[in-house]
């Protein structure tokens, strides 16, 4: 059948021109979280309010994240989080254009509590819901604190995730490389656990180091010289508790073994991105340049994990992009930004969004790929 061009061509809708507010949740592991962002006229993001409400006291008896306390806390406090969001930002709730909520990946319980209260205020305020994938959140973290543009390499080192990806654009995601196992995070977490280190076992191992000897302990470097940008963590964990088992369980011991372990994940975490900057370099033009690196997620926080990291970047020819220490464990602006960038673009979802305990970031290669796709045990798999 023929088609007539005889009609002028559909109409885009028109993209929603700044300055424009939007409200973002986070409630996908054990904070809860809210934060109000604007668009500037000029195109800047400033950051109206952050606020953050830890559970790690309702969870430290436990050693860890327990799903049913961390949905039970989100469910009481999401409102006045919001409400404390809101009163910082100095707007009011009319002045919202968009509300932007984690939707996934993350404990099912907590996801679905921010979801429906951002599903509420969307239907109340009559504005458009976004639900935006955590990880997309700690990927463009770095953007909160300075620009930082597309295309870049991306390490995304977190309680449930370790992956190299390339990000080329808002939505678009390649994956270079992912933990086979455990995630860092996880490795930092059960490691602090067996020290008996207390929990949040990350900053505790990180302060416990601080007076260990790093080759005190032959820890091993799971994967390196192998020619692929993949991880794996469940040897390093297992050989930490061995490792303890077999010590004195002094505070000396304790110390030692710790900076032990932060700098073989130091060594696994630069050496395996090393391969991962190869390959992101071989898929640029050559006028791509700067090669941008950006390092996200809360293991992110690690200074001597940071510091290595530099010293890669520098001997790889990669500027170095990190968020600031608060926005790289989880909050609600990097998801009020990561909705605030699909908000420019026209994006927005329907409110039956549905709350998503696995959605990984690159949707091919986790097809093309399971084993090193969504499978994780964390509680962010
Ligand atoms: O990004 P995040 O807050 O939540 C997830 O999306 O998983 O990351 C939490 C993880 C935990 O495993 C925590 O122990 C780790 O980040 N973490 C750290 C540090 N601060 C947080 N790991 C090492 N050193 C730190 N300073
Ligand atoms: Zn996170």
């Amino acid at each position: 059948m023929a088609v007539s061009l005889n009609h002028s061509p559909a109409q885009a809708p028109a993209l929603p021109q700044a300055p424009f507010i939007v409200l973002g949740i986070e409630s996908s592991c054990d904070e809860t979280a809210a934060a109000v962002l604007k668009r500037t006229k000029s195109g800047e993001t400033e950051i109206l309010s952050s606020v953050i409400a830890s559970q790690d006291e309702d969870h430290a008896p436990f050693g860890g994240v327990v799903p049913e306390i961390a949905a039970r806390a989100h469910m009481q406090k999401i409102d006045l989080i919001i409400d404390q969001a809101m009163q910082k930002s100095g707007i009011t709730y009319s002045d919202l254009d968009a509300i932007a909520a984690t939707s996934g990946p993350g404990l099912i319980g907590g996801v679905i509590a921010g979801l429906m209260s951002a599903k509420g205020l969307a239907l109340a305020l009559d504005i458009p819901l976004i639900g935006v994938n955590h990880l997309e959140g700690h990927a463009l973290s770095p953007r909160l604190a300075a620009p930082c543009p597309f295309p870049y390499l991306l390490l995304l080192v977190s309680g449930g995730h370790t992956q190299l990806l390339s990000v080329k654009d808002l939505g678009d995601y390649d994956r270079l490389g992912s933990t086979v196992d455990d995630a860092a995070g996880e490795a930092f977490d059960k490691s602090a656990k067996v020290m008996g280190l207390g929990f949040p076992g990350g900053p505790r191992l990180e302060k416990q180091a601080r007076k260990g000897d790093i080759s005190a302990y032959k820890l091993p470097r799971p994967y390196r010289g192998q020619d692929h940008a993949n991880f794996s963590f469940a040897g390093l964990k297992t050989a930490v508790a061995r490792a303890f088992e077999v010590s004195d369980k002094s505070d000396k011991a304790k110390s030692d073994l710790a900076a032990s372990f932060q700098q073989a994940v130091c060594d696994v975490l630069s050496e395996r991105t090393s391969k991962a900057m190869a390959m992101f370099k071989s898929g640029l033009s050559e006028t791509d340049t700067p090669h941008r690196f950006v390092v996200a997620g809360g293991v992110a926080a690690n200074q001597a994990i940071r510091q290595s990291l530099e010293t890669l970047c520098a001997e790889q020819g990669f500027s170095l992009f990190a968020p600031p220490l608060k926005y790289c464990t989880d909050n609600a602006a990097m998801i009020a930004l990561a909705g605030l960038e699909h908000y420019a673009r026209g994006h927005s979802d329907d409110l039956d969004v549905k709350a998503r305990p696995r959605w990984p970031l690159d949707a091919t290669s986790a097809q093309q790929n399971p084993a090193s796709g969504s499978g994780k045990k964390g509680p962010k798999s």
